[in-house]
């Protein structure tokens, strides 16, 4: 390994070599670029080189605290894309002393054409106030591309001329940006180079386009004029759709004109929140600052309504609820019912704090927690368990969040390194991330996983698959019941008791998708070795409490020696399970009492055989293997009533009162009832979803036109143009750009997943993204579950309950401004720097103020901020999470 160590240094420090070589050709083109034939000198140029002699430099030093990946070709490729943004960056820094990467900088001097869209969709801003002659529009060339641009912003005054020829510069730009995606991603320098020369030669031959176009593919700004705008929003966009002859952009600029319309609507129906965006809209236009020229334009006039999508999208609770107010309203009607007045209960979150704290400097201490660097604050709350009257039903595993959010950094493993990546993290981690060894004491005999050297391996995998391993469990599962077909029927599984997960990461390889959890308990870290390993698993115990998850959403329902006492308390968690079980879904379970004859085991099997038979669960397949002497059972939810029906008045378990609501699922206290199925063929549960991956893409058959979608349209188009924004947003943005190397991504966090059409544009990818709904979010968490994702309820106002440094990536979009309602953002900010990972990054969609907020905070925290880019009132933010920690600890334990 260490002989392999060094072999690796040396090349990566070839590359570096490489990489610089590259960059003086970068500035070299750029300078050409900018200094040859267009008539808008650039008086900025020298700077601009200057600048990107320094991101260089800055990247060799990353060089040197490169990784510890396996692979170096990995390592190339992710610098080379470091080259690019952080060219970028710099290129930005020199028009402006703050960090936007925006061609848009040139607003102060030419206000009178600040028009822009922001469309990322399709791998480009436009417009803004630069107007002037095409330039780079290779990926390759975004350095000199970006260079160019800043110093366009700064040379040009005035090149708003004629919009057509801009359209057909915008048509160009977007085959020439497809065509370089697929160069950079050769990821050689010959290539990067090679595009580089390629645009030197087509900009030439296009001096006369006039577009800006921000192209986060690659974090580069190209300058390009913009539309004119006249306020003829019909004209324009009439304009784009006859020039454009790209067939997936005329659908994009359709799209755009339905949206112009449509968005208009919220806004006169004043919802709340829209109605405050058009009041602030209007102010800003009155105020027409220059400076914050591009904030004042409305968004129904932008010339290109890609960008609308990009933003916030007139979202609105269409026909959702939320999961707030079902829960909310649940704990209501049981508070009735049991004619207690007991006081309503708000939305889990606190109120916000008016005067939020705006101080410009942050000083960060790290946490003094009994746990350290696996603290998780809902789950370690000291305090509050120790106040538990009781922790019969792991009430000590349940949350309980500080009332205070922390505000202080989790300490890291002092030999912290960049995960392994997957597949290879499946079958081993770094011991050091995750330097526990009581599992492996504890479960070494039962193959769980094992510590050799510095790694900490998992040979089998689990408990009941010793032998034979994971993969022929799996197999298992499916010959003893063809009907289950992973990865076609079924789809979204859900894990109990997963211990290290292995069941769900092997699950990948059929094409299902596990919701894994374990208790935070004494094996200690089990979902922290499952995160390590690439897996998808939370913290969570089957208690006293719902699981966050809507009713009838999981097609198959897993319990492998989970260790659950299914069939105390009248059945409690085992009608929890019923509650998650898609009606016609599966329950797996393979315990001892299943295959094994000890008194104890026939007892509980008895027992089972009982209460399963009562819920009206039926045994479909029960098997026993030879390799690993185990043996699993079948259950199957009924698709129907009937058999509840014929069940005896008072026979146990009952039905649930008809008023309670399966789908409320936050702080809601687990019953020993059962729902009915529903049957109305138009509601959701009344049959099965389609195979995947059709799946994915189907908009779920209980949508229908009356409702209404979170961004204003009928609930199928809106669920449709959803999935088609991310599609694209993905494929020209967050793929090929943005300075974010894929090989290292695995764990992914939507953290405001709506319909979860992000995770869906990721799926053909090698990860896997946790969606969450955030309780005052409208409820499209079955969405999400019917088309084959996962996700979960959660309260960003709270922490998730997941272990420190667990995701590569988390994803914000439009998540920090709405949250700033109910509660600071700051802390918010904290945990995501708990959850993520050492060099993981973060994207954020919002509002511009928000985004600055953002950066100034991540900043401050001395993550990498890779780039800033805005237009009117929207921003995007990509920023990386170093391994930075503050030296300084809170005095007093943390809460
Ligand atoms: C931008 O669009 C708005 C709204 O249509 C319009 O009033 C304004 O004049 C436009 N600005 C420019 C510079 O074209
Ligand atoms: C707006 O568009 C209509 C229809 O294309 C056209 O007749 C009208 O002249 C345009 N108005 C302006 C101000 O360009
Ligand atoms: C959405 O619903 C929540 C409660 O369910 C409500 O508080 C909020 O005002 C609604 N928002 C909109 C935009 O209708
Ligand atoms: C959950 O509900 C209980 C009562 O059912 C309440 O006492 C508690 O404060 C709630 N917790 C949260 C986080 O809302
Ligand atoms: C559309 O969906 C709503 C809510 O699920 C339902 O009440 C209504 O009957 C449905 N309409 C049609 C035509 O299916
Ligand atoms: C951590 O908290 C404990 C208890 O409040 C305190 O005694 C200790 O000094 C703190 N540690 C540091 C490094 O400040």
């Amino acid at each position: 390994m260490a002989l392999f160590d060094r072999n690796q240094k040396q090349r990566s420090s070839l590359f570096s070599t490489a990489t610089i070589a590259l960059f003086v050709a970068l500035c070299l083109v750029g300078f050409w670029m900018v200094s040859s034939p267009s008539p808008e000198a650039v008086p900025s140029a020298t700077a601009t080189v200057a600048d990107i002699n320094k991101a260089a430099a800055e990247v060799v030093v990353k060089d040197k605290e490169e990784d510890s990946s396996i692979d170096a070709t990995n390592n190339f490729k992710q610098d080379s894309t470091n080259v690019v943004a952080e060219a970028t960056t710099a290129a930005t820094e020199a028009e402006k002393p703050t960090v936007d990467v925006k061609g848009g900088d040139a607003d102060g001097e030419k206000p009178a054409s600040k028009n822009q869209s922001f469309d990322d969709e399709n791998g480009r801003t436009e417009g803004g106030e630069l107007v002037k002659p095409e330039t780079a529009e290779t990926d390759g060339a975004a350095a000199a591309a970006a260079a160019v641009a800043a110093s366009q912003g700064k040379s040009v005054e005035d090149a708003v001329t004629d919009s057509k020829e801009q359209v057909v510069t915008d048509t160009k730009e977007s085959v020439g940006q497809d065509a370089s995606a697929e160069k950079t991603s050769g990821d050689t320098k010959e290539s990067l180079a090679v595009s580089q020369e390629d645009t030197a030669a087509g900009d030439a031959k296009e001096t006369s386009s006039k577009k800006q176009t921000f192209d986060d593919e690659n974090g580069k700004m190209e300058g390009v004029d913009m539309v004119k705008d006249d306020g003829n929003k019909t004209f324009i966009s009439d304009d784009v759709v006859s020039v454009k002859p790209i067939a997936d952009d005329t659908t994009s600029v359709t799209t755009t004109t339905t949206d112009k319309t449509e968005s208009v609507v919220p806004t006169e129906t004043a919802t709340a929140t829209t109605l405050e965006e058009t009041t602030k809209t209007s102010d800003n236009e009155e105020q027409a600052q220059p400076r914050d020229e591009e904030q004042k334009l409305l968004p129904e006039a932008l010339p290109n309504g890609q960008a609308e999508l990009l933003t916030e999208r007139a979202a609105q609770n269409g026909s959702f609820t939320t999961q707030a107010a079902e829960s909310t309203n649940e704990q209501k009607k049981r508070a009735e019912r049991k004619k207690k007045q007991k006081k309503n209960k708000k939305a889990a979150g606190k109120a916000a704090d008016p005067a939020e704290a705006a101080s410009p400097s942050y000083v960060w201490k790290l946490c003094n927690t009994s746990t350290g660097e696996d603290y998780i604050p809902c789950l370690d709350n000291e305090a509050a368990i120790r106040k538990l009257k009781t922790d019969k039903h792991y009430e000590h595993r349940e949350r309980h969040c500080p009332a205070e959010p922390p505000t202080c950094l989790v300490p890291a493993p002092s030999s912290y390194r960049d995960p392994i990546r997957w597949p290879h993290s499946r079958d081993k981690i770094w011991y050091h991330n995750v330097p526990h060894t009581k599992l492996a004491d504890y479960k070494g005999h039962q193959n769980w996983v094992k510590l050799s050297g510095e790694h900490l391996t998992f040979p089998g995998g689990g408990t009941q698959f010793k032998t034979g391993g994971a993969l022929h469990y799996i197999d298992l599962i499916q010959q003893a019941l063809p009907e289950v077909a992973w990865g076609r029927r079924s789809r979204v599984v859900l894990d109990v008791g997963c211990g290290v997960a292995s069941f769900g990461g092997y699950l990948f390889d059929r094409g299902a998708l596990a919701m894994s959890f374990a208790p935070k308990d004494e094996h200690e870290a089990q979902v922290q070795f499952a995160l390590e390993r690439g897996i998808p698993a939370i913290s969570a115990v089957m208690g006293t409490k719902r699981l966050p998850f809507p009713s009838n959403v999981f097609d198959v329902v897993h319990c492998a020696r989970c260790r659950v006492p299914w069939h105390i308390d009248g059945g409690k968690l085992l009608l929890e399970l019923n509650r998650l079980l898609r009606p016609g879904g599966l329950f797996v379970w393979s315990a001892t009492p299943v295959y094994q004859k000890l008194p104890e085991d026939v007892e509980i099997w008895d027992d089972m055989v009982k209460l399963t038979t009562a819920m009206c669960w039926e045994i479909v397949a029960k098997t026993k293997d030879t390799i690993d002497a185990v043996g699993l059972v079948i259950f199957r939810k009924p698709v129907n009533n009937r058999c509840y029906e014929s069940r005896q008045q008072d026979e146990q378990p009952p039905l649930c009162e008809p008023s309670d609501d399966p789908n409320a699922a936050w702080n809601i206290s687990l019953r020993a009832c059962m729902h009915r199925v529903p049957t109305d063929a138009s509601v959701r549960g009344s049959r099965w979803p389609e195979k995947w991956p059709a799946r994915a893409e189907k908009v779920p058959y209980w949508l229908n036109s009356t409702q209404v979608g979170v961004y204003g349209k009928p609930a199928p188009e809106d669920f449709a143009s959803d999935y088609q924004h991310w599609k694209k947003v993905v494929r020209n943005s967050y793929l090929a750009g943005m300075g974010i190397d894929w090989n290292t991504v695995r764990n992914v966090m939507d953290m405001r997943a709506v319909y979860g059409g992000l995770a869906a544009a990721l799926r053909d990818m090698d990860v896997w993204v946790m969606n969450t709904v955030n309780i005052d979010s409208p409820d499209t968490l079955p969405v999400i579950y019917e088309r084959g994702l996962f996700g979960i309820y959660h309260d960003w106002c709270e922490s998730f309950s997941t272990y420190p440094r667990s995701y590569d990536l988390l994803h914000a979009d439009h998540l920090f401004s709405k949250l700033k309602a109910r509660c600071k953002v700051l802390p918010v900010i904290v945990e995501v720097d708990r959850i993520l990972r050492p060099n993981g990054k973060l994207i954020v969609r919002d509002d511009k103020e928000t985004v600055d907020e953002i950066v100034e905070v991540v900043r401050s925290m001395h993550w990498e901020v890779r780039m800033t880019v805005s237009k009117r009132r929207e921003a995007m933010l990509c920023a990386r999470k170093t391994m930075w920690r503050p030296t300084e600890v809170v005095e007093s334990a943390t809460r």
